[in-house]
């Protein structure tokens, strides 16, 4: 633990440094930012100083971080309560060999996405037709993985979408997949069913639905199907022609899923071409965390930052504030991604976990934070690292005008952080205002930002399928390095399980089959009143 008591040192002694004293040294910003293919990554605005820095990468050092990633990107099976490898940097760079015991798992991924360009291009120029005709819309019905990628990604890169239009259903709430359903017509549509087990029970009720829906509608339901799964037994049973499935492997996690065939509902929707250059962003990413000294690797620094923030500083969460209206999703796929992987309580090897295990991450675009939760963030008790992404430019040059205010809020947001307003520019204002005495004093206390409080910023040319690649990469491995800091194993999830479990054994309970034995007092006088007994 040294080199944690190190860090924790380091943070006593200069935790009520301001930030902005940091700058009185001209050249921070360029020293405290790095860069990758034309993405900057600022974390100048953050009281990590040169030390702080070198005990941080001593950190990432000495917890093997190199020599893991390595066994990652080598086919390892580093996943190890599962026993898998971990391969989804496989699926965005297909044409280089990868063994898993002593096995090359690249052609089958070649042949599948060589399907999948099929099928996507033969969609989209009406060459494969529904039963009513060209298929104008796709809906993909999954969860978690199976759907957050995919419906995040088909948002941000709308600019691009020109094939029939996407859409997602994730909730078992029959209201997601009826009002989704509702405006479409069965003969012209394309359901996916997208699971990784094939047997999550959100999913594969809601893809009965659809088929109920497709039934009454055209003659052949199945011929409007399609499915993704690493279970071909079970996407047979469900009755998908082997034609229309996509298969992948165990070693592609769900929630790292969407660079695969999970992302077919994106393929279709922007085209095979922007998939495979979305496919190269996420591959430029790969090289640059294989390659980069960790002092200038954007995956590592953010994972040094998130790590600083949470487990040396003592702050809980971080909001992820994309200045980017069409990542709107990104915070939601964040939440899966970071939260899943690394909120963990036990490490590796069963022992309890040291520190606190990942951070609660949560955001909203800018400017619409601005009006409703910035509030807290700048003058809340807690202390709230920001993580600001923003374009240089937007896709609409007619609105220039807008994607400079735009840029403006973003940049204004994270100097408001970090400067604040001391007590007596409050003052000054109450007083030029014309208050006096107690009453100044008392509207000057709630102008005040204490300010010192941390962000980062990454700024990328243009939201493009490129860059979109870039980003999701560089987030995946920046939850990876920040696992092997903690020691945990960010590829499994098993804190999802008991929840499922007892889903299954009050369903019974609630039709009236089940008598809710051992169950508490709370869930029975519950299930009673959604009986209608209670
Ligand atoms: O319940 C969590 C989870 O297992 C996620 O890890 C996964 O992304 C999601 O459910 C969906 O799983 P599947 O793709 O197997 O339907």
């Amino acid at each position: 633990m040294s080199r944690w008591d190190d860090l924790h040192r380091h943070h006593e002694r200069f935790r009520d440094r301001a930030i902005l004293s940091l700058f009185d040294d001209a050249a921070r910003a360029g020293a405290f930012s790095a860069e990758a293919d034309g993405m900057l990554l600022d974390y100048s605005k953050t009281n990590i100083d040169a030390a702080g820095r070198d005990l941080l990468l001593a950190l990432a050092e000495g917890a093997g971080v190199a020599a893991r990633r390595e066994a990652m990107f080598i086919g390892a099976r580093i996943n190890e309560t599962e026993g898998r490898a971990v391969l989804h940097t496989a699926l965005r760079n297909p044409a280089t060999p990868v063994f898993v015991d002593g096995q090359d798992v690249t052609p089958p991924l070649r042949q599948t996405l060589a399907r999948m360009e099929t099928f996507a291009r033969d969609l989209r120029t009406g060459r494969a037709r529904g039963q009513g005709g060209r298929i104008t819309d796709v809906v993909n019905i999954g969860i978690g993985g199976s759907d957050l990628g995919p419906a995040m990604a088909c948002l941000a890169l709308s600019p691009y979408a020109d094939g029939p239009r996407a859409h997602f259903v994730s909730n078992v709430d029959g209201a997601h997949v009826h009002d989704v359903l509702a405006p479409l017509d069965p003969a012209t549509t394309l359901v996916i069913v997208a699971s990784k087990t094939f047997t999550t029970i959100e999913t594969m009720t809601n893809a009965e639905t659809a088929r109920r829906w497709m039934a009454g509608k055209v003659a052949d339901p199945a011929r409007q199907f399609a499915a993704v799964s690493t279970a071909l037994d079970r996407t047979a049973a469900f009755g998908i022609d082997p034609a229309r499935v996509f298969g992948f492997e165990d070693w592609v996690g769900g929630r790292y899923s969407m660079w695969g065939p999970v992302g077919l509902s994106l393929m279709i929707a922007i085209g095979p071409d922007r998939f495979a250059e979305f496919l190269a962003g996420g591959a430029a990413m790969d090289a640059h965390f294989r390659t980069a000294p960790f002092a200038r690797n954007l995956p590592v620094l953010l994972a040094l930052v998130g790590i600083w923030h949470n487990q040396i500083c003592g702050h809980a969460t971080r909001a992820v504030l994309p200045y980017d209206q069409r990542l709107s999703r990104l915070p939601a796929y964040l939440q899966q991604l970071e939260m899943e992987s690394n909120g963990k309580r036990v490490a590796m090897d069963g022992s309890d976990l040291p520190f606190p295990s990942g951070p609660v991450v949560w955001g909203e675009p800018g400017t619409n934070g601005q009006h409703a939760f910035y509030q807290l963030i700048h003058q809340g008790t807690r202390v709230i690292p920001c993580e600001f992404l923003l374009a240089v430019s937007g896709h609409e040059p007619d609105l220039a005008h807008q994607h400079r205010l735009l840029a403006a809020n973003c940049l204004a947001q994270s100097e408001a952080l970090m400067r604040g307003r001391p007590i007596e520019v409050a003052r000054a204002m109450m007083a030029a205002k014309g208050l006096r005495g107690a009453e100044l004093e008392r509207q000057a206390r709630h102008r005040v930002f204490p300010g010192n409080r941390p962000s980062t910023t990454l700024l990328y040319p243009r939201l493009t399928p490129f860059v979109l690649g870039q980003i999701i990469a560089l987030y995946e491995h920046r939850v990876f390095v920040e696992g092997v800091i903690l020691g945990i194993n960010s590829f499994d999830q098993w804190g999802v399980e008991l929840g499922k479990e007892l889903a299954v054994a009050l369903e019974p309970v609630l039709k009236g089959e089940a008598d809710g034995a051992g169950k508490d007092g709370s869930t029975l006088r519950l299930v009673a009143r959604l009986r209608g007994k209670g």
